[in-house]
């Protein structure tokens, strides 16, 4: 399983890329006063807040990291939204929601099919789902970039060639779409977009950090033991990269590809 609890003290700070992505998302699924919210892999809350602002009815933020839930609770318990510590896999609900809201999480769900599922029965008649995710195995050329320098390296290629990604990264927006309908939702857009940021290089890297590092640094996706010193280099190299990345005004041109997908249920 992802591990977010070692981020979860930066990552409300350093996930500007996550928010900016979250903008979109409201935009598509149009919160109307009382209804029903589930943010799905909430994180530290901090979008679940933004979402009590538009809704007087039930929001519930779910996650299955301690750490993200522990700072939800400590930031925005005060705001009448209750989080719950599970996997999206675990969801109990039956005609629940109105709208459920799914930002920069669905990459990292282990069992895509079982959690859409779910999402089919916790919606309400006509009820809305919407998903931002990375999509595509370039989802991010500048971290593609610098994974190949840790690949290459000496002092890392032979922990990381025992790495396997946990991520669900799809090539098309149609293969998104399928597994949608496939649980029986009813997609109306779904497109795959790229976009560009510029940051400093020590931005790039607390970006990075914010997410993909869960995934790279975590001794879950490899099958030999991880060591201090190999994290160690491997930042290092990250870092590097990164610095390397930057033009000469010392900003990096940040791309993502990412999936944006609303579906209903009917
Ligand atoms: C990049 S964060 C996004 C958090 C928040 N939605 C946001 O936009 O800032 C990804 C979140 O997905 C959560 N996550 C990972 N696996 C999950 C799963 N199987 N079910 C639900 N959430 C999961 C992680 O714990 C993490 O908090």
């Amino acid at each position: 399983m992802s591990n977010f609890n070692e981020i979860s003290s930066k990552y409300e700070k350093d996930s500007v890329i996550q928010k900016s992505a979250s903008e979109i998302l409201f935009d598509l699924l149009n919160i109307q006063p009382g209804d029903n919210v589930l943010d799905l892999g909430c994180g530290t809350g901090h979008i679940s807040k933004l979402i009590r602002a538009k809704t007087d009815g039930q929001v519930v933020g779910v996650d299955p990291s301690e750490g993200m839930i522990e700072k939800a609770n400590e930031h925005y318990s005060g705001q009448n939204i209750l989080f719950h510590t599970h996997l999206a896999e675990q969801l109990d609900y039956k005609d629940e929601f109105e709208i459920i809201f799914c930002n920069s999480a669905f990459q990292w769900f282990i069992d895509t099919k079982k959690v859409l599922k779910a999402c089919n029965i916790a919606l309400r008649q006509n009820g809305k789902m919407a998903i931002q995710a990375p999509a595509t195995n370039n989802y991010c050329p500048n971290f593609i970039q610098a994974i190949e320098e840790v690949k290459r390296h000496e002092s890392t290629k032979d922990t990381f060639s025992c790495f396997t990604s946990p991520w669900l990264f799809l090539n098309t927006s149609d293969e998104y779409s399928a597994l949608f309908e496939e649980a029986g939702l009813s997609v109306e857009k779904s497109s795959i977009d790229k976009v560009t940021t510029s940051h400093s290089a020590e931005e790039a890297y607390k970006i990075f950090e914010s997410g993909a590092s869960a995934g790279y640094l975590n001794q879950t996706y490899y099958n030999i033991q991880v060591t201090r010193e190999y994290i160690e280099s491997f930042r290092n190299i990250i870092k590097k990269s990164f610095e390397d990345q930057a033009k000469e005004t010392g900003q990096v041109d940040l791309t993502f590809y990412r999936i944006y997908l609303l579906a209903v249920k009917k």
